[in-house]
């Protein structure tokens, strides 16, 4: 089994697989979040205070690459000049926007996005100032006290790392067999379950040491409606099997290859929420992942951007073989095909807006 770390990035944000062209499942889910960013923003400005400039510091948990990384932090932003405008407030406004996410991730694409950012915020009376921090957000990234409000889209459903029973007792998630699949089943929930509680745990008791008192977070993830989920792409187990029965890769390989990734339903998220304790759930939506969204095609490009770093590593396969993943998911995501029905149903995007308690 291999020992080293789990290389957790998205595809490089540039070219036909990347990310930035690659993600338009993920940006549905950041326009949904919008709202409640405009929300909190309205809600935290203190307009017409001329003794101090109005600043704020907001933070993108898992940003990745391309246009989704600054969508939400450019969101709030737009919302604090819009909120600032119809008050005809003439005062200086100060927002420190910062960028979270692995240390692999293309942080040259995102740098100068965030400089094209803030030349085209440059005459209307903001002081923007950016930062890129690289790091796990299950570790402490900010200062105690220090976050007003924290975003994050289509992250948090990666955990911290693969449930250490499955990978020890060596439990396939992706056998060929359906009846194997099916019997393994409530043992890998339940195991993916349990980390994904001890992570979001950690993150809230992490995130509530960062935010000032009364500070906000709005996020969302892939989730699942029920518990027939056990990660939103249980899908994988079609190329994968494909590539397996081709040789391309071995099954004993096949056999150790688990994504560290769970979506959890609404009642999970709000009952972790909860027994935390740190933060005051204001609102939660699920979203079903839209119809035109799931076309097998848009869905086998989304998966190959997002796990083929993944899977180059594990299988030690060439970036070429991807080609094939995705015509094969493609194909047996097609109407009148068995696979056909795994194209529907479950997959939701879960959101929550949180207050950090007193
Ligand atoms: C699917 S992308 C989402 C990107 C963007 N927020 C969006 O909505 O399109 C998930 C990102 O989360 C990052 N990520 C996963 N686990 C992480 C962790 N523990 N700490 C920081 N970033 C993480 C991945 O590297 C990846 O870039």
């Amino acid at each position: 089994m291999a020992t080293t770390q789990q290389r957790l990035c998205m595809n490089q944000a540039d070219g036909e697989a990347g990310y930035a062209r690659n993600s338009a499942i993920q940006n549905a889910a950041q326009s949904w979040m919008k709202p409640a960013i405009e929300e909190v923003l309205i809600g935290s400005l203190n307009l017409k205070s001329t003794d101090v400039p109005n600043s704020m510091v907001i933070a993108d948990l898992g940003c990745s690459a391309g246009p989704n990384a600054l969508a939400l932090v450019s969101s709030a932003v737009d919302a604090a000049l819009h909120h600032r405008h119809a008050a005809n407030d003439q005062g200086s406004l100060e927002i420190r926007v910062l960028l979270n996410d692995l240390p692999d991730n293309d942080f040259n694409d995102v740098a100068k996005r965030l400089v094209s950012f803030q030349q085209s915020t440059q005459s209307i009376g903001l002081l923007l100032t950016t930062g890129i921090v690289p790091g796990s957000f299950y570790k402490r990234l900010f200062p105690s006290n220090f976050l007003d409000l924290i975003v994050s889209s289509n992250s948090l459903h990666w955990t911290s790392e693969v449930p250490k029973e499955l990978k020890s007792n060596m439990i396939p998630l992706y056998d060929e067999d359906e009846g194997l699949r099916r019997a393994r089943r409530p043992l890998v929930i339940q195991a993916y379950r349990e980390q994904f509680r001890k992570d979001f745990t950690l993150l809230l008791k992490l995130r509530a040491q960062e935010l000032v008192s009364g500070g906000r977070m709005v996020v969302s993830m892939l989730g699942t409606r029920d518990h027939m989920c056990i990660t939103p792409w249980n899908t994988i187990f079609i190329p994968l099997n494909d590539m397996a029965s081709r040789g391309v890769i071995s099954r004993e390989m096949l056999d150790s290859f688990y994504l560290p990734m769970y979506g959890p339903s609404d009642r999970e998220l709000r009952e972790i929420i909860q027994d935390e304790g740190s933060f005051e759930i204001n609102e939660m939506q699920v979203h079903p992942v839209e119809k035109p969204l799931t076309a097998p095609n848009t869905l086998a490009r989304v998966m190959r951007a997002v796990a083929e770093p993944m899977i180059l590593q594990h299988f030690g396969v060439s970036s070429d073989s991807m080609d094939e993943f995705v015509r094969t998911l493609e194909q047996q995501l097609t109407p009148g095909n068995p696979y056909h029905s795994y194209l529907t149903g479950y997959r939701v995007f879960v959101s929550a807006s949180l207050t950090r308690r007193f």
